[in-house]
């Protein structure tokens, strides 16, 4: 505990993804600094985590991206990067450079021809994620894949995962889209008795694909008002790009947020204070999204969107205000 430690380690992006959540290139733009994650990996060595997780933002476009990669090398902790694979044919030899104890890299793509997935990620994209596919095969770099379930891919996710297991891939992992104003604007968001069917679909598909894992990530219907995601457990903890510690890695930066509250999932400032007052003051922060959570429920005053727990967030945060969620 925490077990995933998350850098969100720039706003930057090279793509401009339809369906993406997070606000990018449009905030003055930043790099996290690596002295800062020096230091938090420094200070979180007694927790003993498993795993650093590099997000974004697009990673690999840091600017001093190779030497972010030998800082996490040094501290001999394994770690992973999930990256659109536009810029791969540069970007991999820093990763091979690096790879002592890179578990793997993880891709993202949303359709199983360039005909949907350039719909949602651009022109050229599908190409291109394809052309780092191969290039991993041929590098030995173990990768997996993920993709956001949204209604242009919905009815190909059999597709997908015969694709990507035939590049090699393992594991496959589907997310359900979160909402954002332009994703609904595009017509890219499941209605809720679609979105509630995915689990089952892809429960389905983990049982009859052989040879790669298909998982998927958490935060579909849960017919438990007190579901436990990770960084509910503190088993994963998010710093983002400018250093603070914030409540989950798919709420900071969130597009949609309305600009007052856009900032109120940040639980501590780790320019100014260590790991360990952060972590305390995340542990309070979980301890009073729970106690209102109770009252919530025990009201009967959860609505039917609350049953998908990112949902709830996202209303809690004040994430969702101009959402008609
Ligand atoms: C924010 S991106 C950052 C890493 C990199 N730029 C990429 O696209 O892989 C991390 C993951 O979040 C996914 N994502 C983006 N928008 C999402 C949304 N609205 N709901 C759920 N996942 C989303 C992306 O598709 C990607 O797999
Ligand atoms: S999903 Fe990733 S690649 Fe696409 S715009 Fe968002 S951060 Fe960039």
């Amino acid at each position: 505990m925490p077990e995933i430690i998350c850098f969100e380690v720039t706003n930057r992006c090279n793509l401009d993804c339809l369906h993406c959540n997070k606000i990018i290139n449009t905030r003055p733009v930043k790099d996290i600094s690596i002295e800062l994650v020096d230091r938090v990996l420094t200070e979180a060595k007694p927790f003993n985590p498993r795993v650093v997780a590099l997000t974004g933002g697009e990673p690999t476009v840091h600017k001093d991206f190779e030497r972010l990669l030998a800082t996490v090398e040094r501290h001999d902790i394994d770690y992973t990067i999930t990256t659109n694979g536009q810029n791969f044919r540069d970007t991999h030899k820093a990763l091979i450079r690096h790879a002592s104890r890179l578990t793997g890299i993880t891709l993202s793509l949303e359709g199983a021809s360039a005909r949907t997935n350039d719909k949602v990620r651009g022109a050229g994209s599908f190409d291109r994620v394809l052309e780092a596919m191969d290039l991993c095969r041929r590098h030995g770099i173990g990768f997996g894949v993920q993709t956001v379930v949204s209604t242009v891919n919905i009815n190909e996710l059999e597709a997908i995962v015969a694709l990507v297991a035939a590049q090699g891939a393992d594991p496959i992992n589907f997310i359900l889209m979160r909402p954002s104003p332009r994703n609904i604007q595009e017509g890219l968001l499941l209605d809720l008795e679609a979105a509630e069917l995915v689990e089952q679909r892809v429960g389905q598909l983990k049982v009859v694909t052989t040879g790669i894992r298909v998982d998927m990530t958490l935060g579909y219907y849960s017919p438990w008002p007190l579901f436990a995601c990770r960084p509910l457990g503190l088993a994963m903890i998010d710093v983002d790009y400018n250093g603070c510690l914030r409540f989950c890695p798919d709420l900071s930066n969130y597009r949609g947020a309305g600009s007052a509250e856009d900032d109120n999932d940040v639980v501590a400032d780790l320019n100014e204070v260590s790991l360990q007052k952060a972590l305390k003051a995340m542990a309070q922060r979980v301890a009073v999204f729970w106690q209102n959570k109770i009252d919530h429920t025990a009201a009967e005053d959860l609505g039917p969107t609350d049953h998908f727990p990112c949902y709830y967030c996202l209303r809690y945060f004040n994430k969702a205000d101009c959402l008609d969620l």
